[in-house]
């Protein structure tokens, strides 16, 4: 099968989405959120979200597949999340995905999120060059990744130590009273503030720890840090300069990201780095990176933002590298993980 069609679904967190994708080419891509239903709560609450999934599924993904003008019939192949994630909320797309398996009679690929949010690169780039360092900042992974083989091999490079950067992103966020999710809003204030207003730690970075830990990440210093400076302020009654605080995290996150995982490639030997997930929408982290890459003649390949954050394409993209390596589906019984590792692609 040269170009095989994967319908793909997501439902890891509070994105019910479904994509088909042929070959390298996005055939349609719906998403479906239930952010809205969360944000007065400050985070995602997983009974609100798996509900969410079980009214949004059939509509989704009846929709992907109207969208790409093809029945259940012809599609290859089906994939969907089967973690990392939400229990409950992976529960929904994987019985969903699994019923149409076994009403269709097609193959069925329990896929890893995480991995899938690099995989969807491949839909603007082409394929990956062969021994390359992927970066996976999503919600709750910062992690440098070497990618042997898409659909076989993925070692792990280096990792955060703590928090995730998105993760420390939104509890500052939280704390300057944006709403969830707060990434965006940081990302949005920080293009008028002073990135050097703050002095904000870059860990794991000099002396012996970034001798020790060269590609991992540790962003909880960052993150008190910045909620200490703020709340001393905030405590003297002074005003707090919100755009001056979000550029100074932004600035010093997008830094040691960017500088790490461009080092990485050169000790790697690779010249093309892969990044994806939620975080890649930053655009502090975009612009560092590609600053960064350009000066050391790296290619950096950045998803385009609709691909950035959750999707069923990535899902799909993911399948499709499966289905092209031959790689066997999922057991009929195979269970969601929630903490599924970054070295295993497929269930
Ligand atoms: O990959 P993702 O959609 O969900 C997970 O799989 O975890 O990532 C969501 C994360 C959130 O922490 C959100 O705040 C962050 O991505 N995010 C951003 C931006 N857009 C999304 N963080 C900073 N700047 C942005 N523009
Ligand atoms: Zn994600």
């Amino acid at each position: 099968m040269s170009e095989p069609i994967v319908l793909g679904i997501e439902s890891t967190c509070d994105e019910t989405a479904a994509a088909v994708v042929q070959g390298r080419r996005l055939a349609s891509n719906v998403v479906a959120s239930s952010m809205n239903e969360h944000a007065r709560y400050g985070g995602v609450i997983p009974e609100i979200a798996s509900r969410a999934h079980a009214e949004a599924f059939v509509p989704v993904v009846g929709k992907a597949l109207a969208d790409a003008n093809l029945t259940l019939d012809e599609v290859d192949a089906i994939a969907v999340s089967a973690g990392p994630g939400l229990a409950g909320c992976l529960a929904v797309g994987v019985s969903g995905a699994k019923a149409l398996a076994w009403a269709s009679g097609k193959p069925l690929y329990g896929i890893n999120h995480v991995i899938g949010h690099i995989a969807v690169t491949q839909l603007q780039f082409g394929d990956f060059p062969g021994d390359t360092l992927a970066l996976i900042v999503s919600g709750g992974h910062t992690s440098l990744l070497h990618v042997d083989d898409i659909a076989r091999k993925v070692d792990v490079v280096g990792t955060t130590l703590d928090d995730a950067a998105g993760e420390c992103f939104d509890k500052i966020a939280r704390l300057l009273g944006f709403p969830y999710p707060g990434g965006p809003h940081i990302d949005r204030h920080a293009h008028q503030g002073n990135p050097h207003a703050l002095k904000v730690p870059q860990a794991l970075t000099r002396g012996n720890a970034g001798r020790e830990h060269p590609y991992d990440f540790s962003f909880s210093g960052v993150k008190t840090a910045v909620a200490r400076w703020v709340e001393a302020r905030r405590d003297a009654g002074d005003e707090i300069p919100v755009d001056d605080v979000c550029a100074s995290l932004a600035d010093s996150v997008a830094t040691v990201l960017a500088n790490k995982a461009i080092h990485g490639c050169e000790e790697y030997g690779s010249d093309t780095l892969i990044v994806g997930g939620g975080f890649s929408a930053n655009s502090q982290l975009r612009d560092t990176l590609v600053e960064v890459g350009a000066r050391h003649g790296i290619e950096v390949r950045l998803p385009r933002m609709q691909l950035c954050t959750d999707n069923g394409a990535m899902v799909a993209m993911l399948g499709v590298n499966l289905v092209q390596a031959g790689v066997r589906p999922s057991a009929p019984d195979f269970p969601i993980d929630s903490a599924m590792p970054l070295t295993r692609i497929c269930m």
